[in-house]
């Protein structure tokens, strides 16, 4: 939807309940590592696919209560999740032309995914929030000010306001501003088949953010990530262009080596893997070996995604089924914007 047509729906009331939609997305050229300057920049460019298939939806209503209140997956939290929704709130309304004292915000959001472990909730969470504050405030932001918003909260959630294929650059001085850049839409592609291959459930031990600062701290190998990141964001770049799951796969799956190797390389080291998602990447070289078009890419959690094209969806479920570890599949594809229920 256009910035435009989020402005057209943004209620008129004030108490008004409205809903917004957004899908979490797999880099496949990684982020990791953030700038010093500040603002969330991340410090290498990334590239991703939006995934129709898991949701967040985020309701948001003005509250007259004295603070905001978040409600995720039926459970008031506290803290740090709540201190990052008035974060986002404080941020639109400070962007918008709207002056005087922020209305206090009720959000209740959920997961049809497991939330917190590497499953990118935070970015369909982000993305969704900003887009429903958006319209509950009524602060007629941009879709490029929101994807501005929420990157700096989450930096992949920046791309996931935009579906399709989308890129982050990584920041430069002065970049307060950056937004993520849709590089082609959902229909670019929509052979692509992501299968995530769920291997824990529970949240993850390491957020994503103390673990890129733990690596940028003390691994010995973040220079060595520095310098080929932008690299390897070039080829994959250039095989999603050309719908070019060969060329892809393995970009892909050596983006996600490369970044997790660095991690492990902390002090203490960074493991987000178990001996599930060891035994998927085996299976799926073995698979590979034998003839199926299946990569692998791991975020900052256990579970390991999959990409192939529609026709061999069935034989990657059947193989990843097999595998011991694997708790169930969900397969997704190439999915669109975040955006208002209507
Ligand atoms: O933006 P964050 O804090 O959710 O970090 C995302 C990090 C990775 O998922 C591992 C890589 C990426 O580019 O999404």
């Amino acid at each position: 939807m256009t910035a435009g047509g989020l402005a057209a729906k943004r209620v008129s009331r004030a108490q008004e309940m409205v809903t917004a939609h957004a899908h979490p997305n797999i880099a496949l050229a990684k982020y990791w590592g953030k700038r010093a300057y500040g603002e969330n920049l991340p410090s290498v460019p990334s590239l991703s696919v939006t995934l129709a298939g898991m949701v967040t939806t985020t309701d948001a209503t003005l509250s007259e209560g004295p603070d905001d209140v978040f409600v995720l997956d039926g459970r008031r939290e506290e803290g740090r999740p709540s201190a990052r929704v008035t974060e986002l709130a404080d941020r639109l309304w400070s962007t918008s032309t709207r002056r005087g004292h922020r209305p206090r915000v009720e959000v209740a959001s959920r997961n049809d995914f497991p939330t917190a472990a590497g499953l990118a909730s935070s970015a369909s969470a982000f993305a969704a929030l900003a887009v429903a504050l958006d319209a509950a405030l009524g602060t007629g932001l941009s879709r490029d000010r929101l994807s501005c918003l929420a990157r700096q909260v989450s930096a992949s959630a920046g791309r996931s306001l935009f579906g399709g294929f989308v890129e982050l650059p990584a920041g430069q001085p002065g970049d307060e501003q950056l937004p993520a850049v849709a590089l082609a839409p959902a229909s670019h592609w929509p052979s692509l088949r992501v299968v995530v291959a769920v291997t824990a459930e529970g949240p993850k031990a390491v957020g994503s953010t103390e673990g890129m600062i733990r690596t940028a701290e003390t691994s010995p190998l973040y220079g060595a990530w520095l310098e080929a990141a932008p690299r390897i964001f070039s080829e994959v770049k250039r095989a999603v262009l050309e719908r070019d799951l060969a060329a892809l796969g393995p970009s892909a799956e050596h983006s996600a080596l490369t970044m997790h190797a660095t991690a492990f390389a902390a002090r203490p080291g960074l493991f987000y893997w178990n001996e599930g998602t060891m035994e998927v990447m085996r299976r799926i070289r073995q698979a590979r070996a034998d003839g199926l078009a299946a990569y692998f890419t791991i975020d900052a959690g256990p579970h390991v995604k999959v990409l192939t094209e529609a026709d061999h969806e069935a034989d990657v479920r059947a193989t990843l089924t097999a595998t011991e570890g694997v708790l169930r599949t969900i397969v997704t594809r190439p999915g669109g914007d975040a955006e208002l229920k209507s």
